[in-house]
């Protein structure tokens, strides 16, 4: 007998639904996108526990009949494509009829709906439990259609237990929900958490409405940018973009939200295409905040690889590159001379010249169309090359060997002594290079090189720990308690760890929204930018999760803390400073920096030798 055989359907549904859903996020992007494809112009999304316990998205979208309730609930159903043509021309969110039986397989869920339609009066209802039809019968229902999702993963232990703090999936949540309302102007919509109203954007139907898209922004994004926003608004043969960039934006592309033909994308080369219009090589020092809608014709881009795709591919990348880098720069040269609004009647046409082009897929409704006219020409395919190719950065003469003069580091910075050689400060210090590293010889004619940067690093957080095991950091009160508004993920996994940061020698408290504010930090940071260090203390606690022991994570505290309070690459080290640095290094046997890059190499004098062929 052979010992292949058919998974169970029960098996397969939770295969299936288990690559849809993956935390209540997952949930709420597919119910929203089912009301935005159904027309919806309002959306509510009601949570209970972050999501965790309840999910209720409602909208006024086109509803459906008693029948299409039972159909929609059912794999690889629905109305959004029919035949294998249809695949290539996808214009709704989802096509795959997929998600309503994937969630329904995981959870209890109930579907309302009335179809809007005057000749049909009543309503009905479906209840799902773990993939069972349960109930199927009429209801008084509104237009439109609600969904409740409740006990998430109730059937599926592990995923159940890979859920985290209440905190951390709403951030989760509000992400995706804030980044589909974004693409969606037209759209009303609320998202509620334990019944307090977090986030109230209005709908914004007259295209030239250029405050009212500004504050929509801003009740979507926070208001910092709100002041120095600049509408842009430009039209190529087979393209257009408009939206609104501000010259301040956090660095990385954080704050460039991009929606290709209504669909978020995180395209690196649309987010180089921004970053560069404030001025080539300054992603890492400044980079824009900005909310674009490109619209591209979509024979000339290959969006539907996959349905979650972020990143796309088109045709012509370098023409896609240069127009948007040029229509930035453009609007962001008006916008540094007079951070005011600039009129949407800077468009060539005012009326309809918003590029968003919003039809219900369900309905056909048009909500915003461009007309199109032809300005602004494609620049040339090489020159975004030549940006991307960068230098390769030839070979060093040989590979250096990564010091391992000591074998381990001293357990603590008590061992004041080298143990391996016994001699303090063998180093001699020659001088410092590219003001990056510290050029040192050894009492054997070994030349060293310290990374100044890593080395530092590698002390302040030895320095850390020292404190931690004495269960005393030496901390530095604020004058003026900071406060630091945060992205809602962000905030969800900081304030989720606020007793590890107090062991780590911070004093912080959650103030309203998504902002925190911080009282005192390690002493080690003080006079340090306070926001970007958060940013990244969230995303090692995303990373590494909760599964690792208290001692680790504080670890991952402690070396952003020590990569952002030392001194890095680019500062010039005076000779004293050089001299206590190659000493430190030396005392404490440094090699590596926290995060596991080598801060020292050597050369021993034969391999020198070498080099010039005298051997
Ligand atoms: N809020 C809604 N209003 C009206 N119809 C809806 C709504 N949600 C779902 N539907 C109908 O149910 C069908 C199935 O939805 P489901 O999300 O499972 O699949 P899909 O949206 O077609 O594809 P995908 O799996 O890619 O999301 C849809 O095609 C649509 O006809
Ligand atoms: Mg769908």
């Amino acid at each position: 007998m052979g010992i292949i055989r058919e998974l169970s359907r029960s098996v397969i549904e939770k295969i299936a639904a288990g690559e849809v859903v993956e935390r209540p996020a997952s949930v709420v992007k597919e119910l929203i996108e089912n009301s935005i494809d159904a027309g919806a112009r309002m959306i509510v999304v009601d949570l209970a526990d972050g999501g965790k316990k309840r999910i209720a998205v409602i909208d006024d979208g086109c509803g459906m009949t008693s029948d299409d309730l039972a159909m929609c609930v059912r794999r690889h159903a629905t109305s959004k494509i029919s035949s294998e043509g249809d695949l290539w021309q996808v214009r709704s969110m989802g096509f795959r009829g997929e998600a309503l039986a994937a969630i329904g397989a995981v959870s209890r869920m109930k579907i309302e709906s009335k179809p809007n339609d005057q000749g049909i009066i009543e309503g009905a209802v479906v209840e799902i439990e773990g993939g069972e039809l349960v109930k199927h019968s009429v209801a008084g229902s509104a237009n439109g259609t609600k969904i409740v999702v409740s006990d998430l993963f109730y059937n599926v232990p592990a995923r159940l237990k890979f859920m985290r703090s209440a905190a951390v999936e709403y951030g989760h949540i509000a992400e995706c929900a804030i980044s589909l309302a974004l693409a969606n102007p037209h759209l009303r919509f609320e998202l509620i958490d334990g019944g307090k109203k977090k986030i109230v954007a209005a709908g914004v139907f007259d295209a030239s409405d250029t405050k009212g898209m500004v504050a929509r922004i801003a009740s979507l994004i926070g208001d910092r940018y709100a002041a120095s926003l600049a509408a842009l608004c430009e039209d190529g043969a087979e393209l257009s973009l408009w939206g609104f960039v501000a010259g301040e934006g956090r660095r990385g592309g954080k704050d460039i939200h991009i929606f290709l033909n209504g669909r978020s994308v995180k395209d690196r080369m649309l987010i180089h295409a921004v970053s560069s219009a404030l001025g080539d090589g300054t992603m890492r020092e400044r980079c824009p905040a900005a909310v674009l809608w490109l619209n591209i014709d979509p024979s000339a881009v290959d969006i539907n690889v996959h349905p979650a795709k972020r990143e796309v591919r088109f045709v012509n990348s370098g023409a896609v590159h240069d127009f948007v880098k040029a229509a930035v720069r453009k609007a962001l040269s008006g916008a540094l001379q007079s951070p005011c609004f600039k009129p949407a009647e800077a468009c060539d046409d005012p009326g309809m010249a918003f590029l968003q082009k919003i039809v219900s897929p369900q309905t056909g409704e048009k909500f915003f169309e461009h007309t199109g006219s032809s300005i602004g020409a494609p620049g040339d395919n090489d020159s975004f090359k030549k940006s991307f190719s960068g230098a390769s950065g030839g070979d060093f003469i040989s590979k250096p060997e990564v010091v391992s003069k000591h074998a381990s580091l001293p357990s603590s910075v008590g061992d004041v002594q080298c143990e391996a050689c016994g001699v303090e400060n063998s180093l001699r210090t020659i001088g410092q290079l590219g003001l990056a590293y510290v050029l040192c010889e050894d009492a054997d004619g070994s030349f060293v090189i310290v990374d100044q940067h890593a080395a530092h690093e590698r002390l302040g957080f030895e320095e850390l720990k020292k404190g931690y095991g004495k269960g005393d950091i030496p901390g530095q009160r604020l004058l003026l308690p900071e406060r630091i508004e945060l992205s809602p993920r962000d905030f969800g996994y900081i304030s989720e760890n606020l007793q590890l940061f107090e062991a780590a020698g911070f004093e912080l408290e959650p103030f309203g929204g998504t902002s925190i504010v911080v009282k005192m930090v390690p002493a080690l940071l003080s006079g340090m930018e306070l926001s970007e260090i958060f940013e990244k203390f969230a995303s090692e606690l995303e990373i590494f999760g909760t599964a690792n022991s208290v001692d680790e994570m504080i670890d991952r505290i402690f070396a952003v803390i020590a990569c952002h309070a030392r001194v890095r690459s680019g500062d010039r080290l005076g000779t004293e400073e050089l001299c206590s640095l190659v000493k430190d290094v030396e005392r404490l046997g440094v090699t590596h920096c926290p995060h596991g890059r080598p801060a020292l190499v050597r050369f021993a004098p034969t391999e020198i030798a070498r080099w010039f062929k005298r051997d």
